[in-house]
């Protein structure tokens, strides 16, 4: 039987699939809202959907999702079973370019909602424009990563380096991106095991 958390997010994706708030509902294939558990502990946000996430409706399933799922798996993490994954905007930018501000404003409503119904206990913020989206701050990912912040809820928030990042940077050597990334996952699996 649905639960009334299972109606609150239907309403807001069924709103969300439905949405012309701005112009890349014109240009989108299909509208990529989420994937995994939706009473996860963790929810991941990324950027937008690229070609392969507006081809199939399920975010980070190109590239650079094979090699999220290849991390979140290092530390027993999958979407089958533990995690949340949506993104900043639902809809594709075109060529990939970087959201806009108006398009990120258009698309917070939904976001806003993802977090305030499924309140989940740890938020990954994937990659500058999802930091952005909770971060006032003018310091890179760089700076940011691997680091706990407050989130909504009472939630615990890190913002880590963004999959299409570590594919630009192949090295695995000690304070390499790729390196730094398996610290900070294994971080938020040690802070996900002590919690009940
Ligand atoms: N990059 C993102 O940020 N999100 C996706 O869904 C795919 C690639």
């Amino acid at each position: 039987m649905p639960t009334e958390f299972d109606d609150k997010l239907n309403e807001i994706k069924q709103k969300c699939l439905n949405c012309q708030k701005c112009s890349l509902c014109h240009s989108k294939t299909n509208t990529v809202f989420s994937a995994g558990v939706p009473n996860a502990k963790i929810m991941l946000i990324g950027e937008a959907p690229g070609y392969y996430e507006d081809q199939q409706g399920e975010p980070f399933v190109g590239k650079a999702g094979k090699l999220l799922d290849q991390i979140l798996g290092c530390v027993g993490f999958s979407r089958k079973e533990n995690i949340y994954i949506c993104n900043t905007l639902k809809c594709r930018p075109p060529e990939n370019r970087d959201p806009l501000p108006e398009e990120k404003e258009a698309c917070w409503e939904y976001l806003k909602a993802q977090v305030d119904i499924l309140q989940p206990r740890i938020i990954l913020l994937c990659g500058r424009v999802a930091v952005n989206s909770f971060i006032d701050t003018k310091l890179g990912i760089t700076k940011l990563r691997g680091k706990w912040y407050e989130g909504p809820h009472f939630s615990k928030m890190m913002p880590i380096f963004h999959p299409s990042y570590l594919l630009r940077n192949d090295s695995k050597e000690k304070g390499s991106p790729k390196w730094l990334m398996w610290q900070d996952i294994k971080e938020v699996r040690r802070v996900y095991d002590q919690m009940n």
